[in-house]
């Protein structure tokens, strides 16, 4: 007889989330929710699932986990709930808090990380890296995609590019969210990852090779070419920027970036810039992309308290701002007060500028 598996561990054989698996399941009335257990509705008995006695590790408590013979859920879940995943070879990666949670680690090497700015050398710097940045892009990185959401469509096939990945946090915390909203993997085409640091690269790489056609550009950005930036036409790209445009002008040539990626698209292309500082690099960099003068909010609460007249040579970045070829999504300068009594830890702000630009060539 084949050995029956908890739900958790089927929907991880799929790489999906668990707690998708479980929703979807209660949803469909296999399942039920009693205290903080799972129960068998008698359709989920029909369907073949039974339960396992196990006991909670430390506590010694006795407690009940929904099992299921594998055929039971592969059916529904490769024709119902992830239909996506049945004719597809590639697969969701984890997670990104499971990552950070596998991998993060005080190493005592935090010094040498230089704010997070600097290219890591060893696996101790980006497991340090993780562990005292890791909670913080990402939720700066959820906050931002969570704007985006509405944007997307299912049938659109879609390429990422992830400049300065690092480990591939954007990319990933990016793809936990498609994941989320059961976006088919197949129409990601393909995930382009710029990053000097090759162990970090080498990391993203390993952490995304599952999930689409992952080319690696072990490049610091002065160094890339408008061919490292190709792309399909058709395709809707993301272009993603986490904690790296900060960084322009001291560490990169930001103007010669954005002409790279002018000279390099058509189409459609959503620009997704996170920081948690330096927001007026940020704003450059969306002037330059845009060949459009801005006012962000935040400059025009400034200019209210200093009593300033607004600049009319200059667009609001708001949602109702209309352009023929730029649609203004998202901003947020928000201060965030960082409680955590770790000395590596300090308020930080939550930056991100979410626009869209076609390039019409
Ligand atoms: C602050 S981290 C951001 C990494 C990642 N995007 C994230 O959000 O975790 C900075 C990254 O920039 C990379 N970096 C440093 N100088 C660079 C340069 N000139 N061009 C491209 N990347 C650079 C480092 O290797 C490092 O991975």
């Amino acid at each position: 007889m084949n050995k029956k598996l908890s739900t958790s561990v089927i929907a991880r054989n799929y790489k999906i989330q668990p707690e998708n698996l479980f929703s979807y399941l209660v949803s469909e009335l296999y399942l039920y929710k009693k205290g903080k257990e799972y129960k068998l509705t008698d359709n989920g008995i029909k369907l073949g699932g039974s339960y396992r006695k196990s006991i909670e590790e430390g506590t010694g408590k006795e407690y009940t986990v929904v099992v299921w013979e594998f055929d039971c859920l592969n059916q529904i879940i490769t024709t119902k709930f992830a239909p996506n995943l049945k004719d597809s070879k590639y697969r969701y990666p984890n997670d990104f808090m499971k990552i950070k949670k596998e991998f993060g680690k005080r190493e005592g090497v935090w010094e040498s990380l230089n704010n997070g700015t600097a290219i890591l050398n060893t696996e101790q710097q980006l497991n340090q890296y993780l562990f005292s940045h890791g909670a913080k892009h990402n939720a700066k990185l959820l906050k931002a995609f969570k704007e985006l959401l509405n944007e997307i469509n299912k049938k659109q096939k879609i390429q990422i590019i992830d400049y300065g990945c690092g480990q591939g946090i954007a990319s990933i915390v990016f793809l936990n969210e498609l994941e989320r909203i059961k976006f088919p993997i197949s129409n990601i085409e393909k995930i382009i990852l710029i990053d000097p640091g090759e162990l970090a690269i080498n990391r993203a790489y390993e952490f995304l090779k599952k999930s689409a056609d992952v080319i690696k550009i072990n490049k610091d950005i002065d160094n890339i070419s408008t061919q490292d930036l190709s792309t399909s036409k058709d395709a809707i790209k993301f272009h993603l920027f986490s904690n790296i445009l900060d960084m322009g002008d001291k560490h990169f040539d930001l103007k010669k970036l954005s002409d790279n990626i002018v000279n390099s698209q058509i189409g459609d292309n959503y620009f997704i810039c996170v920081s948690a500082m330096n927001e007026e690099k940020l704003h450059e960099f969306t002037e330059y992309i845009t060949s459009t003068k801005i006012n962000t909010p935040s400059l025009l609460e400034l200019e209210k308290i200093i009593g300033m007249e607004k600049d009319t040579s200059k667009v609001d970045f708001s949602k109702e701002t209309r352009l023929p070829t730029v649609k203004f999504i998202s901003y947020d300068a928000e201060d965030i007060d960082n409680t955590s009594t770790y000395s590596d830890s300090k308020p930080w702000k939550n930056i991100h500028i979410i626009f869209k630009k076609e390039f019409v060539k």
